[in-house]
């Protein structure tokens, strides 16, 4: 019976193995239960030590903040309405695949199929390559896949540390051109609306002529086609739930002028001329 080269060499590699052990082999009780117990003990004592010396440093410090960091940072505060989440710096790979892929249609591909995919094909590696080679130089694909992984994880994660939130005073610049592509920049109204509108929290749901966030709230750069009205957009504004709307937080509370604005640059918000990307 002819068996295949690859089975032959498996088999005998498996027989080998277990010569192998059996000559120079070790009891797993205590050989390797030792060494597992000391590593574990050296990374717990480099854990205490690191506690230590951030607890320590920072509270002899007279600013409060040691070599490792503050002892506290400022209060959280749940109402506040212009924090800018972010991740930790491990996970900027995957926070600005949020931003590679648009809301809603590919988020869900993007985020959770393209990571899920990869996993499983990396799980299943020892079933499908079932070959004995090692060397590095004669695995190409496990090589050139390693670095590409690598690579692009690398890319993404530095261009989500420089990655810029489209919240606040940032996007106060764009107003001008606002004002010129959609022509309200004579209305000194909307013009003031459009700056809180850049300055609040919108542009963390909202895009606007290619610039905020692509949802969770539709793109507003052609709004005023909705036909609610300067009066009907600062009412809308103001209380969200009011008109079914439940995901917007109420804007109540930055007072009547600025709805008035607010209400007015939407109202002059026709997309005119610009509405691509
Ligand atoms: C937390 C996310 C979020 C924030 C912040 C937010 N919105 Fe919205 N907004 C939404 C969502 C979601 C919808 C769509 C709801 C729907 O379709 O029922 C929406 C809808 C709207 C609409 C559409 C009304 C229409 O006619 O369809 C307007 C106008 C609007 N938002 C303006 C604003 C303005 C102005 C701000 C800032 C002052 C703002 N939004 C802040 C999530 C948000």
């Amino acid at each position: 019976m002819a068996e295949s080269k690859l089975k032959r060499t498996q088999r005998e590699n498996h027989k080998r193995y277990k010569e192998d052990v059996k000559r120079e082999g070790k009891p797993f009780f205590p050989y390797a239960m030792f060494h597992d117990t000391i590593m574990a003990l050296v990374v717990v004592l480099v854990i205490i030590a690191l506690a230590c010396v951030w607890y320590f440093t920072a509270k002899h410090a007279k600013d409060g903040v040691g070599a490792l960091g503050p002892l506290t940072s400022a209060k959280a505060d749940p109402g506040t309405t212009s924090f800018v989440p972010r991740p930790d710096w491990f996970f900027y790979f995957l926070f600005y695949l949020l931003r590679v892929f648009k809301w809603p249609d590919s988020v869900f591909l993007g985020t959770v199929g393209i990571p899920t995919i990869l996993l499983v094909l990396l799980i299943g590696l020892p079933f499908y390559d079932r070959r004995t080679e090692r060397r590095l130089l004669r695995r190409p694909v496990a090589i050139v896949t390693a670095i590409l992984v690598v690579l692009s994880m690398g890319v993404l994660t530095w261009k989500g540390a420089i990655a810029k939130e489209s919240v606040g005073a940032e996007n106060v610049q764009f107003v001008p051109a606002w004002a010129k592509k959609q022509g309200f920049e004579d209305n000194a109204k909307a013009v003031a609306g459009a700056k809180v509108f850049a300055s609040l929290t919108c542009m963390t749901c909202h895009a606007y002529l290619g610039a905020g966030s692509s949802g969770p709230g539709p793109d507003l750069s052609a709004i005023a086609k909705g036909g609610r009205g300067a009066q009907g957009f600062a009412d809308y504004v103001a209380q969200p739930s009011k008109f079914g709307n439940n995901v917007m937080p109420a804007f109540a509370d930055i007072g009547a002028d600025n709805l008035a604005a607010l209400g007015e640059f939407l109202n002059a918000s026709k997309g005119a001329t610009a509405t691509k990307k």
